[in-house]
């Protein structure tokens, strides 16, 4: 089997043998990715996209109504807009992507040794990670259920397993006196509550909602949930962890047990029960070697010449026949325009589109988050605490602490020192990148002690609403109501897309969504229209 999954398209060849996946891969070799997939669909191959209600345009759809592919101007190399440049590439549409920033992908930002990181306080940092070390600066985790799961497959990047939940990690929380492994927490906080409910049920107090068997199969699950036994009683269990770990000898148990008032006084229900969440749950995945393999695998197939970056947007004016975009490099039109840029950047763009569209685009307001990658000569998170992946979960401003998910035994490795959203977000953002380390490692030594200072190499941190062309982690709609549906719509000949018109803001997954949206009613327009 092993083998099998080995053997590469010459392999095959040589044997004799024109499988499918050779003759995909010469397909893809010689066609760009958009007549693999097309040859995927014949063959049978491709990701059920109908099963999530989505029918990529193809160029058959053209051949019975004298229609043909039309030219778009997409604005903005960020996930949505490239997305919509590779379905639409699908039907053989002109595509031309225009990017104010220096490179693409937008907020799937990968950031490695040499990058530089410009702000719009003026600083600029210039990263000096080692060789293999990287740093998502922005999205870095991927739920099974999400599509962009989907396009990982089609596009193939490869994939790994994200741990977003470790129970080996800390959980610390300021009515705490020192940090306590996750499991440990979890282990007397369900235990406690558990305990609680129990005696609450055999005293009576839920007599008016349950039955009597309904009680015995509730006192049934509380006994397991919480690990308390027929005696309905917290008294700690080997779930909390142990202070010698068992093996030839049984192990020494974590001890002692807080009392019920202390484990309340942690303030432990959103840092416990941060995994349970539908967008976090175990298990979720990462592209191999950086978040940004999604962007560049779509701007391979789309095509590198068709995309264009540092160049800026000044003007965009709907035509009865078309759209003109005025930038920094001249001037492009198009039959239509996707505009792909964050709603509060777009807004600001001269141009001639509706009062009502306007005041619609500067509805959702921006958001602020921040991230610090911290670059560690060793993986002492490893080698000294036993913590392979996961994070920490705090109450300091710091929120989190995240531990790699790749390059386990490596020598370096890269920790988050921080990631963080609103006021803690800005707060970080106003410091300049010296002092935002120092008060980050600061904080970790809470947690981690000396080693969190002394052993750091490097570090470069981003703030999302300081980012030029960006200015905002993700936004948030005040409700999803008048403006956020008339964005659904195009403007004239300029539709909208991003994951910020979608219930899946701050996820690639919200920005391929809306991307497919606006291709299939792009693509009907067209067939109806031209
Ligand atoms: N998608 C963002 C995260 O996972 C919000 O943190």
């Amino acid at each position: 089997m092993r083998e099998a999954a080995c053997m590469t398209a010459e392999d095959e060849n040589k044997k004799g043998v024109v499988t499918r996946r050779a003759l995909l891969v010469g397909l893809g070799v010689a066609g760009g990715a958009g007549a693999m997939y097309a040859a995927m669909g014949v063959l049978g191959l491709a990701p059920d996209n109908q099963a999530r209600g989505y029918a990529p345009p193809q160029r058959s759809d053209f051949s019975l109504r004298g229609r043909a592919a039309a030219k778009v101007v997409i604005l903005g190399a960020g996930v949505a807009g490239l997305a919509t440049a590779y379905e639409l590439g699908k039907a053989g549409y002109d595509c031309t992507v225009l990017e104010a920033r220096d490179r693409i992908g937008g907020r799937s930002l990968t950031i490695r040794g040499g990058d530089r990181l410009p702000e719009m306080s003026g600083e600029t940092q210039q990263a000096a990670y080692g060789d293999g070390v990287y740093f998502n600066a922005g999205p870095a985790r991927i739920a099974q259920w999400m599509v962009t799961l989907d396009y990982c497959r089609e596009l193939g990047v490869p994939i790994e397993l994200f741990v977003n939940d470790n129970p080996g990690a800390y959980t610390y929380n300021s009515g705490m006196t020192a940090p306590v492994r996750t499991r440990t927490a979890r282990a007397d906080a369900f235990g406690y509550v558990s305990e609680l409910l129990a005696k609450a049920t055999n005293e009576g107090a839920l007599d008016k909602s349950l039955t009597e068997g309904d009680r015995e199969r509730l006192l049934d699950f509380l006994s397991g949930f919480g690990d308390i036994g027929e005696a309905y009683t917290y008294q700690g269990s080997t779930r909390r962890g142990y202070q010698t770990d068992p093996g030839i000898a049984s192990g020494t148990r974590l001890g002692p047990v807080p009392s019920v008032s202390e484990v309340l006084g942690y303030g432990l229900g959103r840092t416990v029960a941060f995994p349970f969440d539908y967008e976090q749950a175990m298990p979720m995945f990462q592209p191999v070697g950086g978040m940004d393999a999604i962007a560049h695998a779509l701007a391979d197939a789309v095509g590198r010449d068709r995309i264009t970056t540092s160049t800026q947007v000044t003007k965009i004016t709907n035509k009865p026949d078309g759209v003109e975009v005025v930038h920094s490099g001249g001037s492009t039109t198009a039959d239509y325009c996707v505009a792909a840029l964050p709603p509060h950047v777009l807004a600001r763009i001269p141009g001639n589109l509706d009062a009502q569209v306007v005041s619609a685009l500067r509805t959702p307001v921006p958001l602020a988050a921040g991230k610090i990658g911290l670059e560690y000569r060793r993986r002492w998170w490893e080698t000294d605490e036993r913590i392979y992946g996961g994070i920490t979960e705090t109450d300091l401003d710091i929120t989190h602490i995240w531990y790699p998910s790749y390059g386990f035994h490596g020598t370096r490795g890269l920790v988050v020192g921080y990631y963080n959203t609103g006021p803690e977000a800005d707060s970080y953002a106003r410091l300049k990148h010296a002092e935002r380390q120092r008060r980050a490692v600061e904080q970790g030594m809470l947690i981690h002690g000396e080693k969190y200072r002394s052993e750091l190499l490097t570090s470069v941190s981003v703030a999302w609403r300081m980012q030029p062309h960006i200015e905002g982690a993700w936004v948030g709609w005040p409700s999803y109501e008048v403006g956020f549906r008339l964005l659904q719509e195009p403007a004239g000949r300029v539709y909208f897309t991003g994951d910020w018109l979608t219930h899946l803001v701050a996820w690639q997954a919200g920005a391929f969504d809306s991307a497919r949206r606006v291709v299939t009613k792009l693509h009907e327009r067209v067939l109806k229209e031209g």
